[in-house]
């Protein structure tokens, strides 16, 4: 068996007041992976996320997780939570303690690891998100990219299974989203599975190995990097643009300044490198 992490069977979710959010998604994330999730403002990726970790319940359909169907009981919302850790859109609904080291060791104290594990584990986790410095700020004086990188923090403590960042770089400034991207890379190379919501298509483009493209409640493509970036009828109806690595290759290859490759570039280094080799 394919070893799926999470799942969604023509899952359906309406909010209160009636706005059908997610209209019948299925998918299937495959444990490891690096994912990204695009669509336009409103099209359901948080609303997805919060169904993902149990938060929100479907109103139809399924939920599986590891391939056993998620019942929305106190164990198996528990487990739920315990394996897939989500980063808000917005870190004011996360942040909640009076200091950002109190904020950040929060969690792991409640998992009732040695007083020296979670010592370890948030001083690991405050340096990789760079904000060891404001470990004693109060979470609600910092900066809107500080309180972001604290609310990854928190959650990276946790060591969960399965990462949700729903648009973590937003707010970031370069430095910080280039660490931010890094440590993603790091974290997903312990078999962690990493799914991020973004409307950076050069980031998404870049870093992704599967990208699920939403619009209107529906999952309208899922593929590899290439194959969603290429779809130019997608990308309109997506409101989605070519990144700019990708469009400079095609239009470089379709002129006969270079050969097409077999592996397409996916960063601005892999373009120049092909660029270099061009005979003058
Ligand atoms: N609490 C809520 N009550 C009612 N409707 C909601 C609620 N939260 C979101 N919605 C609606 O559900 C739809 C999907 O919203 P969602 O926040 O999931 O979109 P999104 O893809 O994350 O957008 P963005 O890119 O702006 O973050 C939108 O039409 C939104 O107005
Ligand atoms: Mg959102």
């Amino acid at each position: 068996m394919t070893p799926y992490i999470l799942e969604t069977q023509d899952l359906e979710f309406k909010y209160d007041d009636g706005t059908f959010a997610l209209k019948g998604i299925s998918l299937k994330i495959e444990k490891g992976k690096k994912v990204a999730v695009l669509g336009s403002n409103g099209a359901g990726k948080s609303t997805l996320f919060l169904n993902f970790n149990g938060i929100l319940k479907p109103t139809k359909g399924k939920l599986l997780f590891k391939n056993k169907e998620v019942k929305y009981n106190h164990a198996s919302l528990f487990e739920l939570r315990k394996s897939i850790g989500i980063v808000f859109q917005d870190p004011e609904t996360q942040l909640f303690s009076s200091s950002v080291y109190q904020e950040v060791s929060f969690g792991p104290m409640n998992l009732k690891l040695s007083k020296n594990e979670v010592i370890e584990r948030v001083e690991k986790a405050l340096q990789d998100t760079g904000v060891s410095h404001l470990r004693k700020k109060p979470p609600h004086f910092l900066s809107y990219g500080q309180k972001k990188r604290v609310s990854i923090a928190d959650i990276l403590v946790m060591e969960p299974e399965v990462i949700i960042f729903d648009e973590p770089t937003a707010c970031l400034d370069p430095k910080h989203t280039l660490q931010i991207m890094k440590l993603f890379d790091t974290v997903r190379q312990k078999g962690t599975t990493v799914i991020m919501s973004t409307h950076d298509v050069e980031t998404a483009y870049s870093w992704a190995e599967q990208i699920l493209v939403m619009k209107d409640g529906l999952l309208v493509k899922e593929g590899a990097p290439e194959d969603i970036f290429r779809d130019e009828e997608l990308l309109n109806n997506a409101d989605l643009v070519k990144p700019f690595v990708l469009e400079t290759y095609d239009e470089l290859v379709k002129t006969g300044i270079i050969n097409s490759e077999t592996i397409t570039p996916r960063n601005k280094n892999d373009l120049f490198a092909l660029i270099q080799k061009i005979e003058k």
